[in-house]
């Protein structure tokens, strides 16, 4: 997979799906030359290098040739300070203020597998099936190096990469900026896609097309945020859902991230996605290493479902807890909604008998269980239980819920401290913040320094007590604002303060899910703030959105399966009218929504009508006779929320024999237009298929795909059943091949 021209000093990463190449410039550095489809292998493409390109004015590196300039030629390390007028992969700094900028090539390794990445998530994967390249480059000057590493996946069109920088020198240096990856197209003619939004709207999918300048998205909140997604793509015009060119970028990490595409003078695009330079700076003494976290690259032509199809292989097979991937998920039922913090033991014994009579699989407890939580000005830090609410214990009410034959789950807020806390008190030094200036409240709460390692141990013990006194099954871990006032104690450079806390998170979870492997975690920051490569590595599942309005989650989940497999989004049923828009819709419409994702409730059971416990009764059968389809299935995106009055998707199996498909439509429409269907994606063409088990209804593949499945007749024509139906009407069906 990794070949590597040692004439030409060209590096070739092709598996026959993609192809990444780069090799040594004229003066050393690294320059960029292909990244797309796979390209014959032993090809010398030292070609498409543009060295021949000198502009009037533009800088040349060598005296006696003009033509080669830093400021035209495509690379793959590119430096600030050398002319080069584009935002670099780096800025490195001396002990006098200069820049480091000489990066030649000094030597190269290829290894099989995956090597790990120091307290950062990552992807992996056995020896059969990646390999990884590590490229060192060397500012003799200093004596700073930096490795590049590369690993490409068999089967998959995705190349990861890590960068690390090694003070070999004697003196210390300051590195202020470090994209994990950074690469020149020769175009730009492209449209940039990226998931925005906010709390409540997370992941909606926008566009921009891009020109000569900067277009960036990225977050300095101290975590990816509901804001800006980890993740770029970069389309053709004519690129659809189904057909045409398309980059995927994502990155390994969940905190202040920067993903930015520029266009320069001669319309070549580099991208870039890293750590967010705003605020970053990390001092590196003699001997000192720093590891950037690691970032993804897509490329395929089979349009953007099948640019999310090899996001989602990647993160099932090299980045989520393959047991994880393996076992099917618990349905769950979570109190926030049914009771917010008003509850006691008696009121939790009923709503568990309820909803174990309704076959829900897990009993998930929810934020004010702990300390003396009312509200939410106080006790988030004192994990221990609120006798007041359950004064038999947690340990208890574990007993009940596991007596009752169903999973046990606690929501924890690890990484915060009410002001009024035991906790804050006894450590005022362990929060974040200003000791001299005010500090910023966000939801009444105020941030702990996870970059000290004491408070990552205080943590673990904690959590780890109670895990072991209820017996957990299930951690929802939460994170409910923005880090503001970054001030550490126990951090000496406070530019280093944001990475630090993120490692401090990332080995709490490492030591959590080492030492309770069974624990299922779920991972949520205000519901989907952040849903990133760096959290799923833990959490195999997280909170898509606080947002549980059926309508707004056909977007938030549309969106969020550009770069995210179903199995790792949270999609729960709740009660109408919605705690988030106060619309009303109907229970089989809240339930057609939240199958294609980790199902689950978020309601009182004690408030339903006997025909709603039927029906959810139905719903939780149908989910978990299918749910091993959703979890491993292939997922694709027929209609989109953002462009039809419709929304439409589907899964299917491994062996293409079972595909569900869901159908919806958020508002009613008069007069139909007669002979509406969807075209489905991913069936075999020669196969026949039962539609929802009617020996009358058997079609073939190729009808369904080229022609189409024919919606009901209620929703074609001149037929007054829809028109009384009203708004938000769903469909799911069942394809079938015995
Ligand atoms: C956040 C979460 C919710 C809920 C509350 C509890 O908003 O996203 O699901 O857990 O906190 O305070």
């Amino acid at each position: 997979m990794i070949h590597v021209n040692d004439e030409m000093k060209q590096f070739h990463l092709t598996n026959g799906k993609i192809s990444y190449i780069f090799h040594v410039m004229k003066n050393g550095q690294l320059g960029h030359l292909y990244m797309g489809r796979a390209l014959h292998k032993e090809g010398d493409y030292s070609h498409f290098q543009a060295y021949d390109n000198p502009a009037p004015y533009s800088t040349h590196v060598f005296e006696d040739d003009p033509s080669f300039s830093l400021e035209t030629v495509r690379q793959e390390f590119p430096v600030h300070g050398k002319g080069d007028f584009r935002e670099p992969a780096s800025i490195i700094v001396d002990d006098q203020g200069e820049f480091i900028s000489d990066f030649v090539f000094k030597s190269f390794e290829v290894v099989e597998g995956k090597p790990e990445l120091d307290g950062l998530p990552a992807a992996f994967g056995d020896k059969g099936s990646v390999q990884t390249l590590k490229v060192s480059l060397l500012d003799l000057t200093a004596n700073v190096g930096v490795d590049l590493y590369y690993s490409i996946f068999a089967d998959l069109p995705i190349i990861t990469r890590s960068v690390r920088v090694v003070n070999k020198g004697e003196r210390s240096v300051k590195i202020e900026r470090l994209m994990s990856l950074t690469f020149d197209l020769p175009d730009a003619d492209y449209e940039m896609l990226h998931l925005s939004g906010a709390w409540g709207r997370e992941r909606h999918i926008r566009k921009r097309k891009l020109e000569q300048g900067l277009q960036s998205i990225g977050s300095i909140r101290g975590s990816s945020s509901h804001h800006h997604n980890p993740f770029l793509v970069l389309k053709r015009e004519e690129t659809t859902e189904h057909q045409g060119e398309s980059i995927g970028v994502q990155f390994i990490y969940s905190g202040n991230f920067l993903a930015q595409a520029e266009v320069d003078h001669y319309e070549t695009t580099r991208v870039s996605m890293g750590i967010h330079p705003t605020g970053f700076q990390w001092k590196l003494e003699p001997a000192d290493s720093f590891q950037a976290p690691e970032s993804v690259l897509s490329f395929t032509k089979e349009g953007l479902n099948g640019l999310s199809h090899s996001l989602h292989d990647f993160q099932r097979h090299h980045l989520i807890n393959q047991k994880w991937m393996e076992r099917e998920r618990p349905v769950l039922i979570n109190n926030w909604e049914a009771t917010y913090f008003n509850f006691n033991e008696e009121k939790l014994d009923q709503f568990i008998d309820e909803a174990k009579d309704l076959g829900v699989e897990l009993f998930v407890l929810d934020d004010g269980w702990f300390g003396n939580r009312n509200d939410d000005t106080t006790s988030l830090g004192d994990w221990y239980v609120d006798r007041s609410k359950l004064p038999n214990g947690i340990g208890e009410l574990a007993k009940k819920v596991k007596a009752s034959g169903l999973q046990f789950g606690l929501w924890f807020e690890p990484e915060m401290v009410s002001p009024e806390s035991e906790l804050i008190k006894k450590h005022p030094e362990w929060v974040i913040g200003s000791v001299a200036r005010s500090n910023t409240l966000g939801r009444n709460q105020r941030v702990l320094d996870l970059a000290n390692p004491e408070v990552v141990h205080y943590l673990y013990e904690k959590i780890s007590a109670i895990i072991e006194e209820s017996d957990l099954d299930y951690i929802k871990w939460d994170m409910n604002r923005n880090i503001t006032e970054p001030y550490a104690r126990s951090v000496r450079n406070q530019g280093e303060f944001f990475h630090r806390y993120m490692l401090g998170v990332y080995d709490l979870y490492e030591r959590l899910t080492t030492n309770y492997p069974h624990l299922l975690f779920e991972s949520c920051a205000g519901g989907g703030g952040r849903f990133d490569l760096g959290m799923m590595y833990y959490a195999p599942q997280a909170w898509t959105s606080d947002d549980t309005d059926a309508v707004e989650r056909l977007k938030i989940q549309y969106g969020t399966s550009l770069g995210y497999p179903l199995s790792t989004m949270g999609s729960h049923v709740s009660a109408v009218p919605n705690h988030q828009t106060l619309r009303s819709t109907p229970l089989k419409f809240r339930g057609d929504v939240a199958y294609f994702g980790t199902f689950g409730y978020e309601l009182d059971p004690s408030q339903l009508k006997q025909e709603e416990r039927e029906e959810i009764k139905q719903q939780i059968k149908f989910f978990t006779k299918h749910r091993s389809l959703i979890q491993q299935g292939k997922f694709y995106r027929l209609k989109s929320p953002f462009i039809d009055s419709e929304t439409a998707w589907m899964v299917v199996n491994e062996d293409r024999k079972k595909a569900l498909i869901g159908w919806y439509q958020p508002k009613n429409m008069p007069n139909p237009p007669g002979n509406r269907v969807l075209k489905l994606k991913g069936l075999d063409e020669s196969l026949i298929y039962k539609v929802n088990g009617h020996e009358m209804q058997l079609r073939y593949g190729d009808e369904l795909m080229e022609r189409g499945l024919a919606l009901p007749v209620e929703f074609n024509g001149a037929n007054h059943q829809a028109q009384r139906a009203g708004d938000c009407q769903s469909i799911i069906f069942e394809l079938r091949s015995d």
